[in-house]
């Protein structure tokens, strides 16, 4: 058979089960945050990670601006060799205080943090215990290490503990997990992840790609809220969520940052980031500090929103923050779902397989700063009847 031919006939049968993604132009509405464009309409953005309203903001485009006037457009190699332009020192700092940790690094995105973290730090007759929903860059980087997959059913740590005491002699043990899970919304059981940790001797790794900026005082995430953050060995964030810009961090001991700069893959064998977004990361990052507004806004609305939809009988899950998933099951009714939302003005993307598990496909709402109460409670009340409409409640 030709390439073209099995690539055709396996498209085709992930068409046949609603599982084809395509691409789709979208634009930022002009003079209209919270808002897209696409196909010539304006819709009602309940689809972004950008959950403080940060990827707009005037101060990140000028400092880039700047940036970009003073180093130029790319940074012409990679960090260890001669891409490691001043903004990036200015930002490592600035992070290590912000996480009240003694070193930061800042890697191309989250997706490579992951991977190049979980392959240095366990290899081949090393265990790795990872949650069944953590994202896929951790399963992706457990796969790279070579290390042994230990997959706890979700938030059960009865399940994670047995695996631990199964794997008590393995040389090296890495628990990692999504700090709030990013297709669920829901918490990791942090306190008890630190617990077994200790008892266990494993390293503890947390992902705060879709908890940082949003939560702690100064948007330090989920661990420095629950006052967790010096249990926390290998601390990694994303600056494309809630930070509004692109781009990753690690956090940890000196020597944890020293070891990543001898031996993250995707840090020495990457170009390093353009300086311009560097710079746009390090505004970003006094303003996540600085407006605690923004979270308290986002707060607001999310209860509000996800009140409203729980209270007509829509499952919500069990989370607190801005993804409100709405499980739906079934993946051509997921598409279904999405697309008379889209006819209704309101931009909500059908989540299917394999991001998230078999029979769970959803509809996954994820709210920003910029959304009013009334945007909310609007965009609710045409939610709820167009899922009656298609037999989502289930009464
Ligand atoms: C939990 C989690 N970790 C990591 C990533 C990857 O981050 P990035 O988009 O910066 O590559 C994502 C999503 O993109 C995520 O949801």
């Amino acid at each position: 058979m030709t390439m073209l031919n099995w690539m055709e006939q396996e498209l085709e049968a992930l068409a046949e089960r609603s599982l084809e993604r395509s691409l789709r132009t979208v634009s930022a509405a002009k003079d209209c945050q919270g808002y897209i464009e696409s196909g010539g309409r304006k819709l009602l953005h309940l689809s972004s990670n950008d959950y403080l309203g940060l990827a707009g903001h005037p101060d990140i485009a000028n400092a880039m601006r700047q940036a970009l006037l003073d180093e130029g457009a790319g940074s012409g190699a990679s960090r260890l060799v001669t891409g490691n332009r001043p903004p990036y020192a200015r930002l490592e700092q600035a992070l290590a205080v912000w996480q009240q940790s003694e070193a930061a690094l800042v890697i191309a995105n989250g997706y490579m943090a992951n991977t190049g973290v979980i392959a240095a730090l366990a290899g081949r007759g090393d265990v790795v215990f990872s949650d069944k929903l953590n994202h896929a860059s951790i399963v992706d980087g457990v796969t790279l290490s070579r290390a042994e997959h230990a997959r706890y059913r979700h938030n059960d740590m009865d399940h994670l503990r047995s695996l631990l005491h199964k794997h008590r002699d393995k040389r090296r043990k890495l628990i990692v997990t999504d700090a709030i899970f990013s297709m669920d919304g829901d918490q990791a059981q942090l306190r008890e992840l630190a617990e077994l940790k200790h008892e266990y001797g494993a390293m503890l790794m947390v992902d705060e790609a879709h908890s940082g900026g949003i939560y702690g005082a100064r948007g330090e995430g989920l661990c420095a809220e629950l006052g967790l953050h010096r249990q926390v060995d290998v601390h990694v964030g994303t600056f494309s969520k809630a930070f509004g810009v692109y781009g990753a961090y690690v956090s940890g001991s000196r020597t944890l940052i020293r070891w990543l700069t001898n031996k993250a893959r995707p840090l020495i064998y990457s170009t390093a980031l353009p300086p311009s977004l560097v710079a746009g990361i390090s505004a970003s990052l006094e303003i996540v500090q600085a407006e605690h507004w923004r979270r308290l806004r986002l707060r607001e609305g999310s209860r509000l929103f996800r009140s409203r939809l729980a209270a007509a009988g829509l499952n919500v899950g069990a989370g607190d923050s801005p993804i409100v998933p709405v499980i739906v099951g079934d993946n051509a009714a997921a598409l279904r779902f999405s697309s008379t939302l889209e006819a209704e003005g309101i931009a909500a993307v059908a989540i299917r397989p394999p991001t998230v598990p078999d029979g769970s496909a959803r509809i996954r709402f994820s709210l920003s700063a910029v959304h009013t109460d009334e945007q909310l409670a609007d965009a609710a009340d045409r939610i709820i009847p167009i899922a009656s409409g298609l037999g989502v409640v289930p009464r």
